[in-house]
């Protein structure tokens, strides 16, 4: 989505602003724009297509400043194009928006009337002019831009800055996330961190409704109701490594490659002597398991796909009813809390606008408590839930997602055990998910040893319009997020069944163009599983299967890869693994942008 670096120094900051946005181009944007003041000008330069593009026409222009916004656009409303790119600019001011303002036309109908001339198609530009009449007659750029706030329905972080007060930056925030960095003579405004991690480690992350004011010499906010507020400087321990491509080619194969690694760091300092910390939700999570009479989980995308293979743990485990359902369907229908349910979230990036709303409304509905499974400490998820359980993946760029998702299981698998203990889960049963545990992420590096195999196959997917992947029990969402995967970054049409349902209407999709791909694990419903591949063999179907160790003897077929042998914790999390290098391989075939696929964003933060 959307990305927002704004800076205020005493140097020329136009290459820093445009390195910001570089370190943003992983949430995902089609143009790019960057301001700054110079002279008691704004200079504007933009352009559709890559910040790269917008870095090459800064370099012939001689634009220079000492303060400037400067923007991604991902678009809502209005093409993606070179007048609809970010910075708008209204008479003295300049301005910077992500997310949605959704009364833009009333307020665009007003304008006009009394005006304004409108030079692009999108909701943002009202803010512009909105400022720029607040300003007229009263020249301070912060009580203008509070002033403007309240007509401004929707979602929003905004970046302000005025000809007017040359090096005074506003930021406001409210639905949308916005941090302020501190640095040393001068001060940062950003939609995340990434954007500024070379300039500073220390942050301010804005609260829902603040407003800050930032020139060279500091920050200053106030929040939603107009006192000024204190709010604590967070250190950060991200490493800009952390964010690096280093050797790999894509952002995603470094972050599956980094799998072993996340996944240990998430199981670290939670298990102790053979069993899960129960403190791993708090000092009061003993108790709150107990009174746990349901789970609800809600979440979109990949972390959904999480949630449902939780929902098989939780109630296999714990014998306690779950549910896992996707945020913008929850959000609007009327859900039924019965007493006792624990509300679980989950979400990589913690900023997830349909998520977030889901868990506004959770916390309105009576649940037990608010549990937040997330990998981006500090983020508005994380803020707004009674309980935390942070995954240690790191940073992930990749729009696909890759190692959050797997932390993201290791973490609810963590949860499960729990509950399902305090739920009286038989002693071996319990143990013996968690020896599990403990052996990921040696069974993930063994997995990943598969890659040359799974290159090699590859091969037969570049040309294919279609594909269909199947699974069963916690291999079902596994399957659904292996045909997400394909389809998000390899644009082959992939679709998900649980194998069971195959002869009920997709069976007559099969035929030699339709590649079928299959996890297979060694458990309870293999031999359904099996029977069903055979009904695809047996109908000129090609199967590709991703075969537990201990049953690969069984499956009958040339493109059949090995797996390691697992157990019910670790192998949905483990048969991961080969679908996330196949999509990869079979993108780089298809030459298509891997890490920032066509259409999507990494950080969705508008409905
Ligand atoms: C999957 O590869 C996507 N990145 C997407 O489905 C993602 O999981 C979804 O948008 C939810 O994001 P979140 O985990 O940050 O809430």
């Amino acid at each position: 989505m959307c990305g927002i670096v704004g800076i205020s120094a005493r140097r020329d900051v136009v290459a820093h602003l445009i390195s910001g946005l570089k370190a943003l181009e992983y949430r995902g944007y089609d143009s790019a724009g960057v301001a700054v003041l110079a002279d008691g000008r704004i200079e504007r330069l933009r352009t559709q297509g890559k910040v790269q593009a917008l870095e090459a026409l800064h370099a012939g222009s001689g634009v220079a400043g000492h303060c400037g916004i400067a923007h991604t656009r991902w678009a809502t409303h209005g093409v993606p194009s070179e007048g609809n790119a970010h910075p708008h600019v209204s008479g003295p001011v300049s301005v910077v928006h992500n997310g949605i303002i959704e009364n833009h036309a009333a307020l665009r109908a007003e304008l006009q009337a009394a005006g304004y001339v409108f030079t692009s198609q999108t909701d943002s530009e009202v803010i512009a002019h909105l400022v720029a009449r607040a300003l007229d007659g009263q020249p301070d750029l912060l009580a203008a831009v509070r002033s403007v706030l309240p007509r401004l329905h929707g979602a929003y972080s905004i970046a302000v800055m005025s000809t007017d007060e040359p090096g005074v930056l506003v930021g406001a925030r409210l639905g949308s996330p916005l941090v302020a960095g501190l640095g040393s003579d001068e001060n940062y405004l950003a939609s995340d961190i990434h954007a500024l991690l070379p300039l500073t480690r220390r942050f301010i992350y804005l609260a829902e409704g603040d407003v800050a004011r930032v020139d060279a010499e500091g920050v200053a906010i106030w929040d939603e109701g107009g006192a000024p507020v204190e709010r604590a400087v967070r250190e950060s321990q991200f490493s800009t490594d952390a964010v690096e491509r280093g050797e790999y080619r894509h952002y995603m194969l470094k972050e599956i490659h980094e799998q072993p690694q996340a996944l240990a760091d998430t199981l670290e300092g939670r298990i102790a002597g053979g069993r899960v910390l129960t403190q791993i939700l708090g000092v009061d999570a003993e108790d709150l398991l107990a009174r746990t009479e349901a789970v609800h989980i809600v979440a979109c995308g990949t972390s959904y796909h999480a949630g449902l293979v939780a929902r098989y743990w939780i109630e296999s485990l714990a014998g306690i009813p779950c549910t896992a359902e996707i945020a913008s369907e929850y959000r609007y229908r009327n859900p039924v809390v019965r007493p006792g349910t624990l509300f679980v979230s989950i979400s990589q990036s913690g900023e997830t606008a349909d998520t977030l709303a889901a868990l506004k409304l959770a916390r309105e509905r009576g649940y037990l408590a608010q549990l937040a499974v997330c990998n981006v400490p500090e983020s508005s998820i994380v803020r707004e839930s009674s309980l935390v359980l942070m995954t240690r993946a790191g940073p992930e760029i990749g729009v696909a997602s890759t190692k959050a998702f797997t932390t993201q299981l290791a973490a609810l698998a963590l949860f499960a055990l729990a509950f399902a203990r305090a739920k009286g889960l038989d002693e071996q049963r319990y143990l013996d998910g968690v020896r599990q545990l403990e052996q990921l992420p040696g069974l993930v590096a063994e997995t990943l040893r598969l890659d040359a195999g799974i290159q090699d196959l590859a091969g037969d997917f570049a040309d294919k319009q279609h594909a269909l992947f199947l699974g069963r029990g916690t291999h079902w969402p596994v399957a659904m997020e292996g045909a997400l995967k394909l389809k998000e970054i390899s644009y082959i049409h992939a679709e998900a069944y649980a194998a069971g349902e195959l002869k009920h209407g997709p069976l007559a999709l099969v035929d030699a163009q339709m590649p079928v791909i299959a996890v297979a694990p060694n458990d309870t419903l293999i031999d359904k599983l099996l029977s069903n591949l055979e009904e695809v063999r047996t109908r000129g179907g090609v199967l590709y299967v991703f075969a537990d160790h201990d049953i690969g003897s069984r499956v009958d077929d040339s493109r059949t890869l090995v797996m390691p042998a697992c157990g019910e914790i670790a192998a949905p999390i483990v048969s991961t693994v080969p679908l996330q290098l196949l999509s990869y391989h079979v993108a780089v075939l298809r030459g298509t942008d891997v890490d920032q696929p066509r259409n999507l964003a990494k950080s969705v933060t508008v409905e």
